[in-house]
């Protein structure tokens, strides 16, 4: 990828119905309600848990920009029609599997296509900026996020045994969906 053609801290990325910004001090509050919900808690195991304002803050002042300012990734907050909806980002992971998608959609503001349409752009962003391909997992139990990957134009590889760690100390597989240039 070459992203000397951008300038990272401040990419945005727009869709017909979405804009993929930087995170903003004022999103802070959003995150946090977001955060509570039980699915967001059980499929995202790098969040905290309890997930408090104070790991809201941290996340759309410090974290989020830091990985852009460092060139590690671009997360972005999901807004529609000027609200907060959800959360995503390509994360530049070394290695020959390309960027590594993500998302979540806040509890209010699912089943609308958001994280598709969220995810499509995402990847036609990172293959715009010539990445040859790019990736996505999603947990073998969490068929709403495969939903997802499939509707944003990924195909399912394979599975990736006992890749994922639980809180409770457990493992399981993740399936691991890409998008090449030609998809
Ligand atoms: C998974 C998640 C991102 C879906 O967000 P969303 O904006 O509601 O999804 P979309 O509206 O874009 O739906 C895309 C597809 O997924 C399907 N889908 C969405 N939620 C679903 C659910 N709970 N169960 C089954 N299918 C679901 C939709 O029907 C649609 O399918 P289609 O292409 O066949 O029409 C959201 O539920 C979420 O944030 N979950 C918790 C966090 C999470 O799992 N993140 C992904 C980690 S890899």
């Amino acid at each position: 990828m070459d992203l000397s053609l951008i300038d990272l801290p401040s990419e945005v990325v727009r869709t017909e119905r979405l804009v993929l910004r930087p995170y903003r001090p004022e999103d802070a509050d959003d995150v946090h309600r977001a955060c509570q919900d039980d699915e967001i808690q059980r499929w995202i195991t790098a969040i905290d848990v309890p997930y408090t304002a104070e790991s809201a803050r941290a996340w759309v002042e410090d974290i989020a920009p830091g990985e852009r300012l460092e060139h590690r990734g671009m997360p972005v907050a999901i807004e529609a029609d000027g609200e907060f909806v959800g959360a995503g980002g390509v994360h530049f992971v070394p290695g020959r599997l390309g960027p590594e998608i993500g998302y979540w959609i806040a509890p209010w503001a699912r089943r609308k296509g958001y994280a598709a349409e969220a995810a499509h752009a995402l990847g036609g962003w990172a293959l715009g900026l010539g990445a040859p391909r790019v990736h996505l997992y999603a947990d073998v139990r969490n068929e709403a996020s495969q939903a997802v990957a499939r509707r944003a134009g990924f195909r399912q590889e394979g599975v990736v045994r006992s890749s994922l760690g639980y809180r409770d100390g457990t493992r399981g597989d993740a399936a691991l969906f890409s998008r090449l240039p030609a998809d």
